[in-house]
Order: structure tokens, then sequence, then C-alpha cells
């Protein structure tokens, strides 16, 4: 078990700044997921606490001890590589048992280790035979077999389900996550699939263009982002953005939409000051909605406020429809229940879960502010809305 500290950690290829002061604590036994888009710096992190980069500045710390002089070797971490590579003229076992021939282990507790590990991966009946006599999810199992051979530290794992189909995606996911509980081992593992990180993940940290954006519980993270880029790369369809005016006017503090309206209620709001004071200079916010936190009737409701809008397109997935539809000037995306059909051009009524409705500063994307409860923000009649 380990505990990973960087601190600062920057690292640069050429002009490229591919991790910008990075400061992360990875605790000993977490399951620690790096979820970014391509480019964001992933790779890079893990080689870097693996020691095949060295950072420009900033230190890495494995359990308390610095390790920028430390080589890869005396890290003792074991890496599964984003394409993973078996020898192809070896078996299974040969190929599981590698990494404790090299470290001329006893061959009677090399036997006894793979079959342990072989037993923990459901792959005891492979270990004859070679790779390429395996399927995608078998190989899977074998290159993680062999770095969880040696009890290292801890083990880093890039994207190690990425190149497998949907369905074998799901069941190692939750093999993965069986392993790591059963282990109580440090894992770091890297995905650009929000669903990976969110149902694996103790902790998540966000990472884009170099930065970490956010560093928390899955729930933390969905339900509270730092900011727009995070609520954009967890949830699916991304959340909703519509920039509102801030309007200020009769002692009323208004957020004002082409297609609804929300009312800032009383001068001891937490959003009061903050947008008050920001004006004359800032007049907009984002306001931020997740598909599945909006509902559509076909009539206007008579138990809550909604806003007259209109369908644009609607894409049925199956267990869901995805329902894009006009408000005000925007578009937005709505997560229907497929038994609710919604024809294109249908006129309908846009209601907000006000319980959950982020508002961002429309310059830097930061969340100023998430509603918890329904009274916190008031809806503004349609037709009341300047
Ligand atoms: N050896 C290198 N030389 C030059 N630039 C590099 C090198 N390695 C990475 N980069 C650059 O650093 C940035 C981060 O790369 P990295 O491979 O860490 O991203 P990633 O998040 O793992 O992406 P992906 O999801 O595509 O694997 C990218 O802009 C990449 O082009
Ligand atoms: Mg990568």
């Amino acid at each position: 078990m380990a505990n990973i500290r960087l601190e600062n950690v920057t690292k640069r290829f050429g002009r490229v700044t591919a991790l910008q002061s990075i400061n992360l604590e990875i605790h000993h036994g977490e399951f620690f997921c790096v979820l970014g888009p391509p480019g964001a710096g992933k790779t890079t992190l893990l080689r870097l606490i693996v020691g095949l980069e060295k950072p420009d500045a900033g230190t890495i710390y494995i359990d308390g001890e610095p390790v920028n002089d430390v080589h890869p070797r005396n890290r003792d971490i074991a890496m599964i590589f984003q394409n993973l590579a078996l020898y192809p003229d070896k078996t299974v076992f040969d190929n599981i048992a590698f990494p404790l021939r090299e470290r001329k282990l006893p061959a009677e507790q090399i036997k006894a280790r793979v079959a342990q590990v072989a037993r923990m991966l459901h792959i005891e009946h492979l270990l004859e035979r070679k790779p390429g006599k395996l399927s995608g999810g078998e190989r899977q199992r074998v290159a993680i077999a062999r770095a969880l051979v040696r009890t290292p530290r801890a083990y880093l794992m890039d994207e190690p389900l990425a190149n497998l189909d949907a369905l074998l995606r799901l069941e190692m996911r939750i093999e993965l996550k069986r392993l790591q509980e059963q282990l109580n081992e440090t894992l770091v593992y890297v995905t650009s699939d929000q669903v990976e990180a969110m149902s694996m993940a103790d902790r998540i940290a966000v990472l884009y263009k170099g930065v970490v954006q956010q560093c928390d519980t899955p729930d933390n993270v969905y339900n509270l982002p730092a900011n727009r880029r995070v609520a954009t790369i967890v949830g699916s369809p991304p959340m909703n953005f519509l920039t509102c005016q801030v309007q200020r006017t009769d002692g009323q503090l208004n957020l004002v939409h082409s297609g609804f309206g929300f009312r800032v209620i009383g001068s001891d709001h937490p959003l009061w000051d903050c947008l008050c004071r920001a004006l004359p200079a800032v007049q907009e916010v984002l306001v931020g909605v997740r598909p599945e936190d909006i509902r559509l009737y076909p009539e206007q409701p008579t138990d809550v406020i909604a806003f007259p809008a209109r369908v644009a397109v609607s894409e049925p997935l199956g267990a869901e429809t995805i329902v894009d539809v006009q408000l005000g000037r925007d578009i937005i995306k709505v997560i229907t229940p497929p038994t609710q059909y919604f024809a294109e051009k249908q006129p309908v009524w846009v209601a907000f879960d006000m319980a959950k409705v982020h508002v961002m500063d429309v310059q830097t994307g930061a969340r100023i502010y998430t509603t918890g409860a329904p009274e916190q923000l008031q809806c503004i009649l349609p037709g009341t809305c300047a």
C-alpha cells in the first residue's frame, strides 16, 4: 500500500505544458480515477508517478519520501499501459510469471503466486494458452494479472478497458472494482470514460489541459461540479448552460433568459451580494441544469411553474429518450422516459427541478451557487420575464 502525493508538479514537452502545477494526494488503498478528455495529460501523470518522466518543477512523494530522483525500478509501482502488450510467443503462465522471473524468485513460489492471481482473475483455465488464442477481455485480464503478480506498492492503470467492447467493459468494470476491494491497494486509474470513473472511483480528479479542475468524490463531482468544464465532462448528455441577464429592478434581482426567468428572493440570499457586487460590469451569468433535472409536459401543468417551449428533435435510446427542446433562443437537452412520446415541433412546457439549478460565472465558468432546495430560486411566470 502506498500514499502518493504530487506537489506543484509541472511537466512540459517543448512548448506544450502537459501538466501545470498539479497538487494531488492519493491515499492508501484508494481507488483513484483521473478523468479527462484526450490530451488532458492523464498518461503523463502516470508516467511521472511511475518514474518514466521527470517533472520540470515540483515534487512527487511516495509514502512521504520524495522520489523525483528514484529510479522507476526502485519505486516499486506497477503500471498497465494504454496499449497493453503481452509476449505473443509465451504462454499466459509465462507472461504472468515474467516479472517474478526477472526478480529471480524460486520456481515454486512463482507457481503458487501465478496460480493465486490467475484464480483471482478467473483465468486459471487459460494458463497454457498463447495470447493469440485469447479474446480481448481475456488478454486484458492476463495483462492485469501480470501487474498484480508482484504485489507492488501501488498500481497505475492507463485506460485498461478502452479497447474492449461495451459489454466486456461493463463486466471488467465490476471485476476491477471487486478486485481492488479485495486487494485493498492503492490504484490510480486513468480513463476518458466518465461512467467508468463515476462507477468505480472513491475519488475522481478531473483533468483538463493539464490542470486539475476538481478532485472530489463521484457524488460531489456530479452534483457540485467546480466549473462548467467539469459539468461538461461528467454527465451524459452534458449539463445545459443558458446565458441569463442579471437584472436588478425595484429592489428585486432576476436572472432572465429569453425562455424563462428566476428570481433571487431577499437580500440575504447567497447569490444577492455576489451578483449585485458584479453589476454593472458583469451583466450575465450562466444557469446550468442537467438534462435529467428537467421535465417536459405536453400540457401546461398546474402544480409547478413551467415555461412554454417547442420540441426540436427526439432521440429514442431505448431506456430513455433525449429530447432537444427550443427554449427561448436556446436548445436544451432533456432526458424523458421512453413512455412519453414527443413529436417534432410539438409545443411543450418545460419545468426545472429547482433544487438542482447551478449558477456559474459567465467568464470563468466557475460555479458560484447551487440550489439545494426548490424554494431557493423562484421561477418567474412566463410573460412576466422582461
Ligand atoms: N513525449 C512527448 N513529446 C511531446 N509532447 C508530448 C509527449 N507526451 C505527451 N505530449 C503532449 O502532452 C499532452 C498530454 O499528453 P498525454 O498523453 O498525457 O494525454 P492523455 O490525457 O493521456 O491523452 P489520451 O487520452 O489521448 O491518451 C498532449 O498535448 C501531448 O501531445
Ligand atoms: Mg493517454
